[in-house]
């Protein structure tokens, strides 16, 4: 067994950690399917309103993919696709959990880790933080949805840079191509999420939940949308007590209480 994933759970948030510190939180096989189980698991937790997701310790949020592994699990044979699918199933859990969901990256965050913190809904890093997509120095293919992921969020140059060059960018670098929202210094950041996300959980919880559905699914095409979907998280927020209260402590002038329904 090589690394785990853990889950900590306090003040209705969730702590998932990349937890393989010897080898600078790589994601071993074992790692990318326990975040498949701890995301579903944040998923279907009501309690929860925000996740954070990061490296344990402050030397990395994830050196990538764990390269030990490659011979055995990522050969060029149908094991290779399996393990593409098994990167992208984690990483489809992750966009799937219904709250938001912030990737806290200290030092190295590199190809799959990179890939790890686009499924997050915002970025914020250390002022110590370094972004590479090293693919081509280790001759594969980064992962397609990966690489549409990436091409969404900094756009063809800037994504061509990366995967083409295989270099380090540091954080000031990162925030300009805006693959990352938020830059701190290396011993404030972890306040500055916790206070980010405590804040941001005293909002309507509906509200969150529709925002990040409709705002996901805006970087679709119009026809896999779930129009459906929208409209029901959309119509639940007007029909909730949460509205009520809202509009209620602001007539008030009143920090409103929301209950999620
Ligand atoms: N997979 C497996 N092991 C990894 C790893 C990875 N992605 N990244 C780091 N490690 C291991 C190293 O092999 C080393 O193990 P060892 O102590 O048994 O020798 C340990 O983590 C520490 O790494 P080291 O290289 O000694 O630290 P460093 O500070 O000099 O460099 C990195 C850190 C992250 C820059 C360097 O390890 C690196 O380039 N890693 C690979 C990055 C990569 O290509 N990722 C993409 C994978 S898809």
């Amino acid at each position: 067994m090589s690394g785990s994933v853990d889950l900590a759970k306090k003040d209705r948030i969730a702590y998932l950690y990349l937890n393989n510190p010897e080898k600078k939180n790589a994601i071993s096989t074992e790692m990318w399917e326990g975040l498949v189980a701890k995301a579903q698991e944040i998923s279907t937790d009501s309690n929860i309103r925000a996740a954070i997701l990061r490296g344990h310790g402050m030397s990395a949020f994830a050196a990538g993919a764990d390269i030990s592994q490659f011979e055995e699990k990522r050969s060029p044979s149908a094991e290779g696709s399996t393990y593409d699918s098994l990167t992208e199933a984690a990483i489809a859990a992750i966009k799937a959990i219904p709250v938001p969901v912030i990737a806290l990256i200290h030092g190295f965050c590199l190809g799959g880790g990179v890939s790890l913190a686009l499924a997050c809904d915002l970025r914020f890093c250390s002022n110590d933080a370094t972004f590479a997509v090293p693919a081509a120095k280790l001759g594969i293919s980064y992962p397609t949805p990966a690489i549409e992921r990436l091409v969404k969020l900094i756009g063809f140059s800037n994504a061509k840079y990366l995967l083409f060059s295989g270099k380090r960018i540091g954080a000031q670098s990162a925030k300009e191509v805006h693959l990352v929202d938020k830059v701190f210094k290396q011993e404030e950041l972890d306040e500055e999420v916790e206070s980010f996300v405590a804040s941001l959980i005293e909002n309507a919880p509906l509200s969150l939940r529709a925002a990040k559905f409709i705002i996901d699914q805006s970087t679709l095409e119009q026809h896999e949308r779930d129009l459906e979907k929208i409209h029901m998280l959309a119509r639940a927020c007007f029909e909730s007590d949460d509205y009520k209260e809202g509009v209620r402590a602001f007539m008030a002038s009143e920090k409103p209480n929301f209950q999620g329904r």
